[in-house]
Parts: structure tokens; sequence; C-alpha cells
């Protein structure tokens, strides 16, 4: 298949079976770029069911980017207890001013603005310029290397093959439907395509994934030994 059926494929799958997630807009409703900001730095080293509950008290108490950079910070490191890495509370914080204070409460849409705000590297700012704004915008976590390594049977170890995923991941995102893209790459490695026993055969994917057809997809990716 092409690169423009697999996704093709892939989006039918996320309409039917996308995980309803706080942050995610409803199908056809614009994101709002301070959520998906909020949602992808609590997500940088955390899981989602723990953000969940985080989330929800962080938009309850600051519903937008300005009630976040007036609060005090010891505040929200207060409210980010928990969480950990607490140098994503502060960044956080900084961010939100910086946002407020020189943008007037809106994010840069590029991905490379976006890289020079406190606590959005490479990944955080793919993520927000895809699913905020539509942009596409190559999103690559370590899920979406695993989906990718199975996907095109890339046997070559991690963190080698990180330049060869990435290509491989540029080539299938869309023009259309980028942050609907990045999510559905990353619920699949989150729910189907997990890191043991795989649940291949309710895949979209199945019938094109080299991984699968050569039946060494538990085995990727393939890691060098520390
Ligand atoms: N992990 C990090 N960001 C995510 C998102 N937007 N959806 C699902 N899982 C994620």
């Amino acid at each position: 298949p092409t690169p423009r059926a697999l996704a093709q494929l892939l989006l039918g799958w996320y309409d039917r079976e996308r995980r309803r997630l706080p942050w995610r807009a409803a199908p056809g409703e614009a994101a709002d770029p301070y959520r998906v900001w909020l949602s992808e730095v609590m997500l940088q080293q955390t899981t989602v069911a723990a953000v969940i509950p985080y989330f929800h008290r962080f938009l309850e108490r600051w519903p937008t980017v300005a009630d976040l950079a007036a609060a005090p910070v010891e505040e929200v490191m207060q409210a980010w207890a928990g969480l950990g890495y607490y140098a994503r509370a502060r960044n956080l914080h900084q961010c939100a001013r910086m946002v407020t204070d020189w943008r007037g409460g809106l994010f840069p849409d590029e991905e490379e603005a976006l890289r020079q705000l406190p606590g959005i590297g490479d990944y955080t700012a793919a993520a927000i310029a895809a699913i905020a704004f539509g942009h596409r915008a190559v999103v690559v976590d370590g899920n979406v290397e695993r989906v990718m390594a199975r996907l095109f049977a890339v046997t070559e170890p991690l963190p080698g093959a990180k330049p060869r995923l990435k290509a491989l991941a540029a080539k299938l995102t869309p023009a259309k439907r980028a942050g609907d893209y990045a999510q559905a790459v990353m619920d699949l490695g989150a729910t189907l395509c997990s890191p043991r026993n795989p649940a291949c055969g309710l895949c979209p994917w199945r019938d094109a994934c080299a991984g699968r057809l050569a039946g060494i997809e538990a085995e990727l990716p393939a890691r060098t030994p520390k």
C-alpha cells in the first residue's frame, strides 16, 4: 500500500477506536493550544492514567494560559506535586508567562518558535504544531518508534535506528489531519501495538505490517545491549 493508503487506514481506525482523552477536541472541533501544550508537557514522563486527574485540576484552577501565568510559581509547583520531574513545572510556569507577556496569550504555531519556549523540546514542539494547529509535523516518541520498526521490519537496533524510524514516520505523515494522525499512531502504540503481546489481529495495519508477516513483531524494536 502507498503511504497515503496506510495513513487512511489508520485514520479510519482512529475515528472508530480513538481513546476519549480530556485534552482532545471533539471530532470537527478546534483543539485548544493551551490544553494541548499542558497535556503534552504532563505526558512527557508520566502515563496517561496518572496525568488525567492532574489535567482536570489544572484546567479547573487555571482555565487559560493567562490564569496559569498569573499564579504564584509555588502554587503551580504544589499542584504539580506527585507528577515528578519538577523542572517541568517550573518550565511550565515560565512558558505560560512568556506566552502571556510577549504574545498576548497566543501560542506560536511553528515548530521552530515552539522549541524556543522553556520545557518544549523536539517532540513537544512537533506534537503541539500537529495537534493544536494541524501542521504536518512529524511526531516521534517511543510508541511511534516501535510502531514504525514493526510496520517496516526495521531490525537495526535503537538508538542507532532513530533517524531511519523518523524518516519512515515522516513518509507516512499525511498533509491533512496531521494531528489526528499523530495521535492515532500514539494510540496504536499504547493499545494494540504494545511492547509485549501486540494484538495484531485487531490492527488496521495487520496486512501491511512487515514485522508481523516475518513473525518478528514481538522482537522489535531491537535495542543495542547496554
Ligand atoms: N502521549 C503523549 N501525547 C499523547 C497524545 N496526544 N495522545 C495519546 N498519547 C499521548
